[in-house]
């Protein structure tokens, strides 16, 4: 099993999007397999986007239960609990398939919270490693979407991953703030979880008309050629399928660009995963 963290200290450069779809296009993918497994999806940030969109997109009603609920993931966590399947509900994706990724009923207060209440743990940073503990072999991989920062709560998830996946929007500044997670990922690697590593960095929002993002690219090629994954151009329907509460798998035709760039990019996951 792949615990699977989405990390960049930035905003805006699609984690909690790739978060969603990763997990779609792998709970497909295991729905096809005898015996396949379910994929659940953990959101770390309180802005909760990713659990909003798989419970129906910010314009319906059904995500107002899964983000207030009582009890909840983040108070869970914060008390030093264990996971129970008690918190595990089904989100709505794939819209288009009845094996539904799995993820937690959560609380927006209680995530805000959440950092604050590991800080005053004896262990802070191990939480979600104890947390998650019992689900070691029951899910077929483990997605966690992370919020924009280096904190404790992306150091829970580094501390509890098998692998990182680095969203980046090829900018002028990307490249430095990818150099700063990989270092965060290199300190949790030798200080607390060796099996940690860096399954690959995805360009995100990639605009092939802008000189600066070839540029960068380019670069990054140089630097991480190994590392690279395929490209999420930025695209209309992307965001759409997001606000609609859907998966692009099940929003986009097949043949749309949106569809080919995420199921590239699963099976480039999987390939990494050795799973194909
Ligand atoms: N490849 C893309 N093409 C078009 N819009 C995108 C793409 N990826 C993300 N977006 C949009 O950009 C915004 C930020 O994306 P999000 O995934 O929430 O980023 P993050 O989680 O890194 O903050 C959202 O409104 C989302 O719909
Ligand atoms: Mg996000």
């Amino acid at each position: 099993m792949a615990i699977i963290s989405l990390i960049n200290r930035k905003g805006g450069v699609g984690k909690s999007t790739i978060s969603l779809n990763l997990a779609a296009g792998l709970a497909t993918h295991e729905a096809r397999k005898p015996g396949g497994k379910s994929v659940l999806l953990i959101d770390m940030d309180d802005q909760l986007s990713a659990t909003i969109t798989a419970m129906g997109g910010g314009f319906g009603q059904d995500f107002q239960r899964a983000i207030t609920a009582q009890p909840n993931f983040a108070q869970a966590l914060a008390e030093g609990s264990v996971a129970s399947e008690s918190l595990i509900i089904d989100s709505l994706v794939p819209r288009s398939r009845e094996e539904k990724v799995k993820t937690f009923l959560t609380n927006k207060a209680s995530m805000e919270g959440l950092e604050a209440a590991l800080k005053a743990q004896t262990d802070p940073a191990f939480q979600l490693t104890y947390f998650l503990e019992p689900f070691r072999n029951e899910y077929a991989h483990i997605i966690i979407d992370n919020p924009p920062s280096a904190g404790m709560l992306p150091l829970n998830s580094l501390v509890a991953s098998s692998h990182v996946l680095i969203p980046i929007e090829p900018d002028g500044l990307s490249l430095i703030g990818l150099a700063d997670i990989l270092r965060m990922v290199e300190s949790v690697r030798s200080t607390t979880n060796p099996g940690l590593s860096v399954l690959g960095i995805i360009p995100s929002r990639f605009r092939i008309v802008r000189r600066q993002s070839r540029d960068v690219i380019e670069s990054m090629e140089r630097m991480y050629g190994h590392l690279l994954l395929p490209y999420i151009k930025d695209l209309a329907d992307i965001s759409a399928a997001t606000t609609a509460g859907y998966d692009v798998f099940s929003y986009c035709p097949e043949k749309s660009q949106a569809y080919r760039c995420f199921s590239n990019l699963v099976d480039a996951v999987l390939g990494k995963l050795g799973q194909v």
